[in-house]
This record gives C-alpha cells, sequence and structure tokens, in this order.
C-alpha cells in the first residue's frame, strides 16, 4: 500500500501570486504568510521550505541583509519565487529531505574534475557516494571519465560486471554495486574510441535516470564529460594547496564560467589542507569549502563526503 504523501510546511513571503497557484501543484502542503523581516525570521522554525521575495519585505527588528545571511547559514531549504515556479516539485522534495525524509531526496548529478592529478576526485567522490548510500539506501551512482585504465576498478577491487560502455546498447545493465554504490567504470585506453559522443551521453542520461545522486569523477578536460555537462548540475572543481593546483584551479573555474550554459555551478574545493587555509585566504582563492588532510582516507567513512553532499544538498546534516 502506498502511504500518504507528507505534508509540507512552506513560508510564503512574497506577493506574487502564482507562487499560491503553484502550491496547489504540490499538495498536500500548509501555508504560512509572512511580510516583515521579522514575520520571516521568526516562521523559519516552523516551516520546512521559504519561498522569499527578499526585496518585497517590510524590515522591522531583522534588516534584509542580515536576513538573507540567516537563510543562507539555516539548514532550512529556501528559493526565491521565481526559482520556485520554476521548479516547484523539486523544491518540496528538498523541503521533505531536508526535514529528515530520506526517500525525498531530489535526483542530483555532481561532477569532481580538475586539470592536477592527485587531488582527491576519487576518494572525494568515492566517500560522497558511500555516505550518501549509506544514510538514505537510496540509488547512487559513481561514473568515471579516465583517460587510462579505470581507477576504480583497482581502487574497490571490483573486476567483474558491467561498465558504461554496456549501456550504450541495453538499458538493463546491471552495474556492479560496492558499500551500496553503483560503479560505472570505463577502462578508456580499451574503449574510448568504441562511444561516438551521443551515445555517451544517451548511456550517462540512462544512468542518471536509475539512480538519485550520479557523481562523475572526470579528468578535464575529457570528451565524454563536454557531451554530457549539460546534465550536471554542480561542477565541483578539486584544488590541492599546491601552487600548481590552485592555479590550475582558479583557471578551470574561469574557464567554465565563460560558459555558463555548459558548467552549471562550477565551485572550487580545496582538498589536502593542512594549516594552508590562512594562505588560501590571503591569496584571494574563491572557494566552497576547505577539506583537511585526514588520515586513513581509503577507509570512506563520510569525514570528507559529508562536506561534498553539503555542495549539492546544502541542507545534508553531518554524519
Ligand atoms: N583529504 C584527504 N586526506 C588524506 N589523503 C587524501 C585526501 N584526499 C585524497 N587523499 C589521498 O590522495 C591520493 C590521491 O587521491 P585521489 O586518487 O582521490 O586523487 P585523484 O584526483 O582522483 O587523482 P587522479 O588524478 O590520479 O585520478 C590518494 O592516495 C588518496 O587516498
Ligand atoms: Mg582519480
Amino acid at each position: 500500500m502506498l502511504s500518504k504523501s507528507p505534508t509540507v510546511r512552506v513560508l510564503v513571503a512574497t506577493s506574487c501570486v502564482e507562487v499560491h497557484a503553484a502550491l496547489e501543484s504540490i499538495a498536500p502542503y500548509q501555508a504560512q504568510e509572512a511580510v516583515t523581516t521579522r514575520g520571516v525570521y521568526h516562521a523559519l522554525p516552523n516551516v520546512q521550505l521559504a519561498v522569499v521575495e527578499i526585496d518585497s519585505l517590510i524590515e522591522e527588528e531583522v534588516s534584509r541583509a542580515t536576513l538573507v545571511e540567516i537563510l543562507n547559514s539555516s539548514p532550512l531549504p529556501w528559493t526565491t519565487p521565481e526559482r520556485f515556479l520554476a521548479d516547484p516539485t523539486t523544491w518540496r522534495a528538498h523541503a521533505l529531505a531536508a526535514a529528515g525524509n530520506f526517500q525525498s531526496f531530489p535526483p542530483a548529478t555532481a561532477a569532481l574534475t580538475s586539470y592536477s592529478g592527485g587531488v582527491g576526485k576519487t576518494t572525494l567522490a568515492l566517500d560522497a557516494a558511500v555516505h550518501f548510500a549509506s544514510r538514505t539506501k537510496l540509488p547512487t551512482a559513481v561514473v568515471e571519465f579516465p583517460y587510462g585504465p579505470s581507477a576504480l576498478r583497482v581502487i574497490t577491487g571490483v573486476t567483474e560486471g558491467a561498465g558504461l560502455v554496456d549501456v550504450a546498447h541495453s538499458d538493463e545493465v546491471k552495474f556492479p554495486a560496492w558499500r551500496g554504490v553503483s560503479l560505472v567504470t570505463v577502462n578508456y585506453d580499451e574503449v574510448g574510441g568504441l562511444l561516438k559522443p551521443e551515445e555517451a551521453a544517451q548511456s550517462f542520461e540512462r544512468i542518471r535516470a536509475a539512480h538519485i545522486l550520479t557523481l562523475v569523477d572526470s579528468e578535464f578536460p575529457h570528451p565524454w564529460l563536454e557531451t554530457i555537462a549539460r546534465q550536471i548540475g554542480t561542477f565541483l572543481i578539486v584544488a590541492a594547496p599546491r601552487a600548481d593546483a590552485w592555479n590550475n584551479a582558479a583557471a578551470l573555474k574561469q574557464a567554465m564560467q565563460r560558459r555558463p550554459d555548459i558548467f552549471q555551478h562550477p565551485q572550487v574545493v580545496f582538498n589536502l589542507v593542512e594549516g594552508w587555509g590562512d594562505r588560501l585566504t590571503q591569496m584571494g582563492l574563491e572557494r566552497t569549502m576547505d577539506l583537511p588532510r585526514i588520515k586513513n582516507p581509503e577507509r570512506l567513512d563520510g569525514r570528507l563526503g559529508t562536506h561534498m553532499l553539503r555542495a549539492i544538498y546544502p541542507y545534508w546534516r553531518g554524519q
């Protein structure tokens, strides 16, 4: 029997009437309204989603700028009327997932990539995926786009089973599962020439459709990454505090920002930070997060992955 779908509690702080119409499409819901900054602030503990038009709020007790800071640092998903109207169903899913309803995480894709080698792309992708899968039990995949043989197969010890190329010819492929994660591996040196770009894109679309969270671990540039880039919601450029690696990361972010129609939300993540944080700040390097060098990263116990997940689901809570 299907369980009754949960009611989502939404704060509506906008005069935009279409928002109310859109709420009907994501019933059941309970709406609470606010017209002042104070009203929004005090409603936050009681709601699961906030749709806020900052500029239309009357300032009372809290300034608009402070309210934005509060909203951005709170675990509550919030958005603007425009973004809510673009995809109400996904916002409903975010709201319920943030409220602890794990079955509600909306599908997401992210790519971890870099010009530099050895910065932690594979480690971070696997750690995030294993952690997400173990916490939510939702279908999770890691897809690799290497140049040489499969690194995923070497690291996980998985030697059997289908790879990316197999899904080009059939949509009933079962990928090997490792610690709850589907591994989509590629021996690029053997099969790189076998897939046309549109076949790679179609294969990826099938994988994405079969999973809630799909993470791509890719070299940059990579011909297949180009063809699937529009299917990726978040680009995480992995850097390390070595002069060449942070320089490369800054250059890659700029290159992606010049093509915003292809590369959505490029952000730099600094990995392997050991007392370098301050120096990076002094160099004015903009980045989403610093991740420390840890002992035993190969355990994949979620210490690193939980931060990566927060870049994808901002309300993701700890380990
Ligand atoms: N935060 C961390 N703390 C400690 N060790 C780490 C961390 N991140 C990665 N490592 C280690 O650094 C090495 C390189 O990591 P990884 O293979 O994930 O990088 P990569 O970017 O995928 O490399 P490649 O370009 O070769 O694919 C590995 O030995 C890994 O265990
Ligand atoms: Mg790697």
